[in-house]
């Protein structure tokens, strides 16, 4: 069929699987360009169907010819229903490194359930043995407690006072005026129970019960800081509770796997749009700007160059990981620029409707909005029939 992008309001209900297809290529691409990473070999990616966890697994894959398992949670395509951007591009990435001859299975359940993480055991045991690095990179609003039974939401509020500040709706460019009133103790506990640490742990529990971590296996989550003007809704609000649980439990997860001489690290990311980050208030107005600042000064960065950058100037130097003071890698180093973050504060005092366009990339904030589903993709016929039926071959 022909498919085209239908908004209902922050998402985008359908998805082009050629589109897909080529911004999988791309990243691939970039990957093989800038040479091979001496990294993981045997990798389980959790999160791996978007964002930060696509590109760590295209990275392992393409950078370090790395046999790759990746979860996701995607919905799958029906007939005349397209799936979700993230099946597209477990696609395409299982299809080109099966091409390769590179080994990729793919499993498409809740990551935080217990079923999930024994079908991930049992075929990491059938088909790998042990793995060397575990990618964890889920962003999701909810989870259902594996051992309580409990639905917690995340929320994304400010704690103590209302947060008043402005926002860009990034379709009309429209500059408005918006405040969120503050959480309360309980969103605070779902926010951290949802995007903290505790299911990372379990994971890493859970695999190393089962024997399956090779010895020196490394683990890596991400998070993000961002500057003082989204501090009051982000990291020092109830998803900055949760990101800093986040990091407290990367030193409980190297202490557990003190015997094998593992490691578990945080890596700080860049600000960038994925499907996450746009439903957060204040961000798209500050990526905007963000990204007209830094593709000015020739620093601008996707998630494919972020994870690349990772692996080959932090994961994998042959030498000891650059940390920062609280243990934390730092890629978000361009973002945190002294000088960019004077810009970009500089241009926020001024943002408003008539100027957003011109002083702000919300050009490239939507296209990238766009590209995430597959659309607005160079070198892609939007007018040729699309195959939405479009399977991943490990489990269509
Ligand atoms: P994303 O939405 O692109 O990716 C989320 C992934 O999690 C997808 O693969 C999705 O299928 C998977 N997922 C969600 N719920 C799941 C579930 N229940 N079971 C299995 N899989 C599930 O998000 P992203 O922006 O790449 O975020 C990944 C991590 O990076 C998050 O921790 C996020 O906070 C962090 N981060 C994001 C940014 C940013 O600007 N986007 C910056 C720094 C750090
Ligand atoms: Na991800």
């Amino acid at each position: 069929m022909i498919i085209e992008p239908r908004m209902r309001g922050f998402i985008c209900t359908t998805s082009h699987p050629a589109g897909c297809e080529q911004n999988v290529k791309n990243q691939i691409e970039y990957i093989k360009s800038k040479g091979s990473i001496d990294g993981a070999k045997k990798v389980l990616v959790i999160g791996a169907s978007t964002g930060f966890g696509l590109a760590s697994r295209i990275t392992s894959a393409f950078g370090s010819d790395a046999a790759t398992i990746g979860v996701f949670f995607e919905k799958a395509p029906a007939e005349g229903k397209t799936a979700s951007p993230g099946w597209y591009n477990s696609a395409a990435f299982e299809a080109e490194a099966h091409k390769a001859g590179l080994y990729a299975k793919s499993i498409n359940g809740d990551a935080f359930s217990k079923e999930i993480k024994q079908q991930t055991i049992d075929l990491i045991k059938a088909d790998l043995g042990q793995i060397d690095l575990i990618v964890y990179s889920l962003a999701s609003p909810v989870r259902l407690h594996p051992v309580t039974g409990v639905l917690h939401r995340s929320v994304l509020k400010p704690i103590g006072d209302t947060f008043a500040n402005k926002t860009v709706d990034f379709h009309s460019g429209k500059v408005s005026e918006i405040s969120i009133a503050p959480c309360n103790d309980e969103d605070i506990q779902n926010t951290v129970a949802v995007m903290g640490g505790e299911d990372w742990a379990m994971w890493i529990d859970a695999l190393k019960e089962a024997n399956l971590l090779a010895p020196g296996a490394t683990t890596v989550a991400y998070s993000y800081i961002g500057p003082a003007l989204t501090e009051a809704v982000y990291r020092k609000g109830t998803i900055g509770r949760a990101k800093d649980h986040l990091e407290a439990t990367a030193f409980e997860i190297t202490n557990s796997l003190a015997d094998l001489n593992g490691k578990a690290f945080v890596s700080v990311n860049k600000a960038l749009v994925t499907q996450a980050s746009s439903a957060i208030p204040v961000i798209p107005l500050y990526i905007s700007l963000l990204y007209k600042i830094m593709k000015q000064e020739g620093i601008h960065e996707g998630c494919i160059e972020q994870i690349q950058r990772l692996y080959q100037e932090r994961l994998y130097t042959n030498g000891e990981v650059p940390v920062d003071e609280k243990g934390r890698i730092r890629i978000d180093d361009l973002e945190m620029r002294a000088d960019v973050q004077e810009k970009v504060a500089l241009l926020w005092d001024q943002a408003v409707t008539e100027n957003v366009a011109e002083i702000g990339d919300l050009e490239g904030y939507r296209k990238d909005f766009y590209n995430l589903f597959g659309f607005d993709v160079a070198g892609v016929d939007y007018k040729a029939e699309a195959n939405e039926m479009m399977g991943i071959e490990s489990i269509a």
